[in-house]
């Protein structure tokens, strides 16, 4: 058992609460930290938590005072690329003001690993169909430009502090806890995998944004990536620096790409329910193909996804969409 607390911020959330299972059950200690405005408090129950803004460094200063903590995980965050389009001042206020004043603390109290909660966002709209981390990064929407920016922030403080740090580069996040404990649940959802769900269970349209993108079927490529996968990219990335890995950036996805009308596809087969579709223009901001290639995080981190078939991602989706109905 380790003593000190890995403090988790943004750890009632989607991302955040699956790495904080695995935390635990990996013998951590972790302290969550998080405001509870789209985090969940079921999502948190039994752990240490302080209700807390990382905009409020006073807060934090108190939170780091009184808990001994060894690294910090970064996933307080705004996420929805279509809200950063209409309301670019919410995603800087949180994602930057939020940033800078949890590392000016993470400066203050001498923490020295950092994990942040990073984006395929940052790509923009790629230049090929599978990015490496050196692709250029040339946000096209709100969200991928404060994400970026952190990741610059985070180059020059790990140069000038002593701040060793990982930026993880979330492709499509999807599916939930195999236990039934934990999943998706966003307010309003905006994310496709869930979208879907909900159409399928309560036979309402679903709404496919853009259908005259230059891919197979007209529709967007993304790549999506379990949620526990991704959660397990987190501890590797603090073993990796806590055994002297360098400040570094990966990606973390399955390196294959699925049109919407293929997750709509899926979603059916896996459900055996009918989705119903109605077309729509394009989304403000969307790129037409994000995928991954992983190859580093692999061979550096020594990360594998388990999930790398999408049935078995919409599975434990679906399996906790249903509990949530009842
Ligand atoms: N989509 C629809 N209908 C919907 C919702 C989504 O057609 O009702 C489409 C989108 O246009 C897009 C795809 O489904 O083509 C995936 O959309 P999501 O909203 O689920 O996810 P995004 O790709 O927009 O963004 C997500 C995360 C970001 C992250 C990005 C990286 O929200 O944080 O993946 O790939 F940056």
């Amino acid at each position: 058992m380790n003593e000190e607390y890995i403090l988790v911020a943004g750890g009632a959330g989607y991302i955040g609460s699956h790495t904080v299972k695995k935390l635990k059950d990996g013998g951590y200690k972790v302290l969550v930290v998080d405001n509870l405005v789209s985090g969940h408090e079921w999502a948190i129950k039994g752990l240490q938590f302080e209700n807390a803004d990382i905009r409020d460094r006073a807060r934090l200063e108190e939170i780091f005072s009184k808990y001994d903590i060894s690294a910090v995980m970064h996933f307080a965050a705004e996420i929805a690329v279509p809200e950063s389009v209409q309301d670019p001042l919410k995603y800087y206020s949180n994602n930057i003001s939020g940033t800078i004043s949890l590392l000016e603390v993470v400066k203050k109290f001498g923490v020295k690993y950092l994990i942040f909660s990073s984006s395929a966002a940052v790509y923009g709209i790629p230049e090929s169909g599978s990015v490496k981390e050196d692709a250029p990064v040339k946000p096209v929407n709100p969200y991928g430009e404060t994400k970026a920016m952190v990741e610059t922030i985070l180059r020059d403080c790990g140069k000038a502090y002593k701040l060793n740090y990982v930026c993880l580069r979330y492709f499509n996040a999807a599916g939930a806890d195999p236990s039934g404990e934990i999943g998706e649940s966003h307010n309003p959802e905006t994310h496709l995998v869930p979208l879907i769900l909900e159409a399928a269970l309560d036979k309402t349209p679903l709404k496919i944004f853009g259908t005259d993108y230059s891919t197979k079927d007209g529709t967007c490529l993304r790549d999506y990536i379990h949620v526990n996968d991704l959660a397990e990219a987190h501890i590797l990335a603090l073993q990796y620096l806590k055994d002297g890995g360098k400040s570094d950036i990966f990606n973390l996805g399955n390196s294959k790409g699925f049109s919407v009308k293929e997750i709509i596809k899926t979603v059916e087969r896996v459900t055996g329910l009918t989705v119903e579709a109605s077309f729509n223009p394009k989304r403000d901001g969307d790129p037409p193909i994000l995928i991954a290639n992983s190859e580093k995080a692999k061979s550096v981190l020594g990360w594998e996804p388990k999930y790398d078939n999408l049935e078995e991602i919409v599975e434990t989706a679906y399996r906790w969409a249903k509990s949530k109905k009842s």
